[in-house]
């Protein structure tokens, strides 16, 4: 059962239901707002009944602040109170936020039996009268207007429904050898090495392939960007730094994401990504782009042409590359580029896919004609563009069988909620979390996963991941669960 989050969820239950556990078990503490937490913080402990309406002033300002913050807010009281209801609803509306009444479908006997059981009982009357609410309830909820979802008893029975760490599991990675560029392919943005960069991508490389990734691919800029760190932080050169994981992976396709046209000769980036593939039996794949901060040029003493210039470089480097990696030496002529020879030695192991980055009608249309998949983000506006790329493709007469679909993802895992919760707070900077949550679809592993073949359902077939604040190896390993997305 998944939940829409953020979201109102507004527990519906007698007493001895189940409410607390089902809301314990799937929220974060400071999500679940409960007037029985509350009446032990103004009162004399959960069941100081004279503590009521203090508890319920104080459970509707935390309501009503959360809902205004948008933040998921789980509400754990009998949920029988219909002006209540009205006002939560109308607070999750004016936040735009949906509204979820969960309704504890557990039977009267049950209830019964484990109040019974209690040290301090609700009297039998009143929960005889909190069952028939409960009921009534039950009736009304869909015509005020709630997603209504009933949880049955059978489905929350002890152990089950509780988030599990999700086990690294390594199986099946050499069944994954030559699936090439599909499936999840991570990209390092950040190398947090703190002094020892080799030693730090040796144990990056190792737990991608240990945790079944397809790939490495690195972000190719000359100072870091902001988007993403400080200009001080390491940004290492990312062709030499791919021979160093050429020599300690064995199985992950290594490349950039993405390559500026505008760094270097198309020529040299050919002879690079030839070597690489030399070096990694066949392991290489070139990400090319047009290059888009003006900064980094100006600052390394390279030229910054128009748009439309740097279009046109990326569009004849992209078929200067293919003349140079095709078998012979002979002359070539071709449409944009004319070469006296091709002498380029050692030639790559096998084809090198090149990927062009940017979304851009011009991008995506030399990514059709010319490159072997294209790069776009993750978000619906790039997945409307896998679609017109895979139109382009199809319209140059080629198979969409042959191409990669790219989108670039920017992921915030955690291990569980609390921990995906101390993530967000740690890397929102500026941002209200809720947002920032949204922007990088933070959850834990399973959900990613889950999100990821949905992405492949809509014509993706490679997904690079920039987790949000990777650090170690562990974070890598962590990734394990969405290595499977593709299939
Ligand atoms: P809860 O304490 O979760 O019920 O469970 P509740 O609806 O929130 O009750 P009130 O309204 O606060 O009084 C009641 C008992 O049932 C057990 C719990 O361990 C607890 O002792 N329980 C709950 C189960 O055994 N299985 C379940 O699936 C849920
Ligand atoms: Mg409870």
């Amino acid at each position: 059962m998944t939940l829409p989050d953020p979201a109102l969820v507004v527990l519906i239950g007698a007493s001895g239901s189940g409410k607390s556990t089902w809301a314990a078990a799937r929220y974060r503490a400071a999500e679940i707002v409960s007037s029985d937490a509350l009446r032990g913080v103004v009162g004399s402990g959960e069941h100081d009944l004279e503590a009521s309406a203090d508890a319920f002033t104080l459970l509707e300002q935390v309501v009503a602040a959360r809902l205004g913050r948008r933040l998921t807010t789980v509400v754990d009281t009998l949920g029988t109170d219909v002006p209540r209801r009205r006002r939560w609803l109308e607070a999750a509306r004016a936040a735009g936020l949906p509204a979820v009444a969960v309704v504890l479908d557990t039977p009267a006997a049950v209830c019964r039996s484990r109040n019974a059981a209690r040290d301090r009982r609700v009297p039998a009357r009143v929960l005889t009268s909190q069952l028939a609410a409960v009921a009534a309830a039950t009736t009304q909820l869909a015509d005020e207007g709630w997603r209504v979802i009933r949880v049955a008893h059978e489905e929350t029975a002890p152990g089950r429904g509780e988030v599990v760490r999700d086990e690294v599991s390594t199986e099946g990675s050499l069944d994954r050898r030559g699936t090439g560029l599909r499936g999840v392919v991570l990209q390092l943005s950040r190398f947090p090495a703190e002094g020892d960069l080799l030693a730090w991508l040796r144990d990056v490389g190792g737990a991608a392939e240990a945790a079944g990734l397809s790939g490495i691919a690195l972000m190719d800029h000359l100072i870091q960007i902001p988007q993403v760190g400080r200009a001080w932080d390491p940004i290492p050169e990312p062709w030499v730094t791919l021979g160093a994981l050429a020599a300690s992976t064995t199985r992950l396709q290594l490349g950039t994401l993405v390559t500026p046209v505008t760094f270097r000769e198309p020529g040299i980036t050919a002879k690079a990504a030839a070597t690489l593939s030399a070096l990694s039996g066949g392991r290489a794949f070139v990400g090319l782009g047009a290059g888009w901060w003006e900064r980094e040029h100006t600052a390394y003493g390279l030229g910054f042409p128009s748009a439309r210039e740097r279009l046109d470089a990326l569009e004849r480097g992209v078929e200067l590359m293919k003349a140079l990696w095709a078998p012979g030496t002979k002359p070539y002529a071709g449409q944009r580029v004319s070469l006296p020879e091709t002498t380029s030695y050692p030639r790559p192991v096998g084809p090198i896919p090149v990927i062009v980055g940017g979304g851009g009608g011009r991008s995506l249309r030399i990514a059709a004609r010319l490159g072997d998949g294209c790069n776009v983000p993750s978000d619906e506006v790039g997945l409307a563009k896998v679609e017109r790329y895979l139109e382009l493709v199809r319209a140059e007469g080629r198979e969409v069988s042959e191409v990669h679909a790219t989108v670039l993802d920017l992921p915030l895992v955690g291990s569980d909620r609390d921990d995906v919760w101390a993530r967000v707070e740690r890397h929102r900077g500026r941002t209200a979390a809720p947002a920032f949550a949204a922007r990088h679809h933070a959850g834990i592993a399973a959900e990613h996963a889950e999100r990821l073949a949905g992405l492949a359902e809509r014509g993706v077939t490679t997904a690079f991941v920039a987790p949000v604040g990777l650090t170690t190896a562990d974070d890598v390993l962590a990734l394990a669960p969405l290595a499977s997305a593709f299939g």
